[in-house]
């Protein structure tokens, strides 16, 4: 079984899925969550066909550069700014991620961090625990209603769509979005919402939520300039790509009350967090964990599974591997 082709899984993902690869490859898989740095990646990419890779690994020219068997990479995730798809195309190596699966529970997160930044709820669970709570008072905590306010989404993909559902018929709230294109109208009334240019939708929203796939293009998309078209009372939620925000300026926006409060999934250097957020009191942090429920990464790991599975040959697919 020696000559079988060797693929490699760069994170501990669920051991039956993995399990799979096991019929057809010799697998090399990662025991614990590990920090890859370049040269390691490369070193585990040489000599494999295959590897199925998270955001953590980024995989360029440099990586694959010596992996002269690589054919296909598998993504376990939507996001793939991490792969070079340029330098990918050029060897003719397949990449592939992971779509459709996790829609709906990045979607619930949105309205995870919506809540709880509009409502103060970590806030107000600090004070609690801090023993400040000394009696009800009819003044302290006040938030922002999220029912009948104004949704702005930004990126309109499937994520986009399904917080657009939960705004429109969960909240009765009214939604507006801006995408590089304009979505058919049957989309648009399905979502009941409203296209929009981008600078009514920063003037216009109650909430604004970020869902946009991150690129040089989008770059600090939301930068002090467009921060301050936002309404002070607004509240910015960022589910997409740390690299969307100017985090310094959204931390100077919200400890200057020119924006009620943030609430981020994702950050810039992560999972080194910028210490100027750290200091803000109204934004609620959370550590990438936009499709991290037990069934949605399962439904991940099985598909990136498949997509090896099939980019490399091996499966009921072979021959159109997804993209
Ligand atoms: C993705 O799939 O891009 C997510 O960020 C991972 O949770």
């Amino acid at each position: 079984m020696a000559d079988r082709p060797r693929v490699w899984v760069s994170q501990p993902l669920f051991d039956d899925i993995v399990g799979r690869l096991h019929e057809h490859f010799e697998v090399d898989a990662t025991g614990k969550v590990t920090v890859w740095s370049s040269p390691q990646i490369a070193a585990k990419l040489r000599g494999c066909e295959g590897a199925v890779v998270t955001l953590n690994e980024r995989v360029g020219a440099h990586e694959i550069a010596d992996a002269t068997s690589l054919r296909a990479i598998a993504n376990v995730g939507v996001g793939y700014n991490n792969l070079d798809v340029a330098a990918l195309g050029a060897r003719r190596i397949v990449a592939t991620n992971t779509p459709d699966v996790l829609t709906e529970t990045t979607a619930d997160m949105a309205f995870a961090l919506l809540m709880a930044a509009s409502r103060r709820v970590t806030e107000g669970e600090r004070w609690l625990r801090e023993g400040q709570w000394t009696q009800w008072a009819f003044d302290s905590l006040l938030g922002n209603d999220i029912h009948g306010s104004t949704l702005g989404i930004l990126g309109m993909g499937r994520i986009g769509q399904g917080v657009a559902m939960r705004g429109a018929q969960g909240f009765r709230m009214r939604v507006l979005y801006h995408n590089r294109s304009r979505l058919p109208d049957g989309i648009e009334s399905n979502c009941r919402a409203r296209y929009v240019d981008f600078a009514t939708l920063l003037a216009e929203s109650d909430h604004l939520v970020l869902v946009l796939p991150y690129s040089p293009a989008t770059h600090h998309v939301i930068d002090a300039a467009a921060l301050a078209r936002m309404k002070p009372t607004a509240t910015l939620i960022n589910i997409g790509r740390g690299g969307l925000v100017d985090e310094d300026a959204l931390a100077d926006a919200l400890s200057g009350g020119r924006l009620f409060s943030a609430g981020l999934d994702v950050f810039e250097g992560e999972p080194v967090v910028n210490p100027k957020l750290l200091a803000v009191r109204n934004v609620v942090l959370t550590p990438h964990v936009g499709s991290a429920t037990r069934a949605t990464r399962r439904a991940m790991a099985t598909l990136a599974v498949d997509n090896l599975i099939a980019a490399l040959g091996h499966g009921p697919d072979a021959g159109s591997p997804p993209t």
